[in-house]
């Protein structure tokens, strides 16, 4: 293996860690305890193991955790007014609605109720808009946690070519919008794009989310590029036994890591960042709404 492991396990430690230090700052100082909320509806057993820990981290450093699970049931009626309790109540500063919301709920009118300086997901229209323009707004977690993890690696990103393989309002548009914003330039691929391999070829940085297992093969891979690979797919892996499975990402592992110059692992790579800067967009929300300075090292 020719390519740098980038470590997104010992990455999402450091960056818990500056957020525990944070947290235990702001209640020494002023008192003031950061609260997440996090509302489930439904048993989507992926959805279940996330909110855990969400949970679990949330209290680790420091923070207060509230949970909300809810019914799949649930009306729409009554899941807005959830969300417009927690917009008034003064001890949380963020609220997450995870998705996907079962399928009578709309889930933009539900998102869109979050008030937008507690919406530490980022995916509000008002968070979208000052994202998309350049201005202060709260990040989505998983293309943030790209963005530290790629700053990281190579310093400057001005005037690479990057390259987004995925166009969901979660990831992939949000991701490609940082990386305009570091002057990167940006290509958005997708599964209309004419000639991949060749997009991909030309690309310093290639961010693959599209979740198809494996789908990125080494000889797309420009050598010495860095790939951030955001996919988490389940596959069968007869070779461990009947009936087991293994998680792969969007790329080619073995064949992409002879040839990239770093490359994040699945798992280990974006996964555990993800939850990392719900922690530190939490805080960032906290000390805004207090009037307090924008905490250090919580932002790319
Ligand atoms: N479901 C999968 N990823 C996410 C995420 O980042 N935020 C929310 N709210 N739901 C998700």
């Amino acid at each position: 293996m020719a390519a740098e492991l980038i470590d997104g396990k010992a990455f999402a430690a450091e960056l818990r860690e500056r957020v525990a230090g944070h947290v235990a700052g702001l209640r020494a100082a002023h008192g003031i305890v950061p609260g997440l909320a996090v509302v489930l509806v439904g048993e989507d057993p992926a959805s279940e193991v996330y909110v855990r820990n969400k949970g679990r981290q949330t209290v680790e450093v420091g923070m207060a955790s509230f949970e909300h699970k809810l019914a799949a049931e649930t009306s729409e009626a009554a899941l807005l007014d959830l969300v417009a309790r927690l917009n008034g109540d003064d001890a949380v500063h963020g609220i997450l609605v995870q998705l996907p919301l079962p399928a009578h709920i709309d889930a933009d009118a539900v998102i869109n109720a979050i008030d937008p300086a507690k919406d530490v997901d980022g995916f509000t229209l008002s968070n979208v808009g000052l994202l998309g323009t350049g201005q202060k707004a709260m990040v989505p977690c998983t293309p943030l946690g790209c963005l530290m993890m790629l700053k990281d690696r190579l310093g400057d990103l001005s005037g690479l070519d990057a390259v987004v393989i995925g166009r969901s309002n979660i990831v992939g548009k949000p991701m490609a919008q940082l990386l305009l914003g570091q002057s990167c330039t940006v290509t958005i691929a997708h599964s209309r794009t004419r000639d991949l391999p060749e997009v991909v070829r030309r690309a310093d940085i290639v961010v693959a989310a599209v979740g198809r297992p494996e789908m990125v093969p080494g000889d797309w891979i420009k050598p010495g590029a860095v790939v951030i690979d955001v996919g988490i797919n389940r596959i069968p892996a007869p070779e461990r036994g009947e009936g087991k499975t293994r998680l792969v990402g969007d790329c080619h592992f073995e064949s992409c890591a002879a040839v990239a110059g770093a490359i994040t692992p699945v798992p280990g790579g974006v996964g555990p960042m993800t939850i990392a800067c719900l922690l530190a967009n939490t805080v960032t929300a906290c000390c805004r709404a207090h009037g307090l300075p924008e905490p250090e090292g919580l932002t790319a």
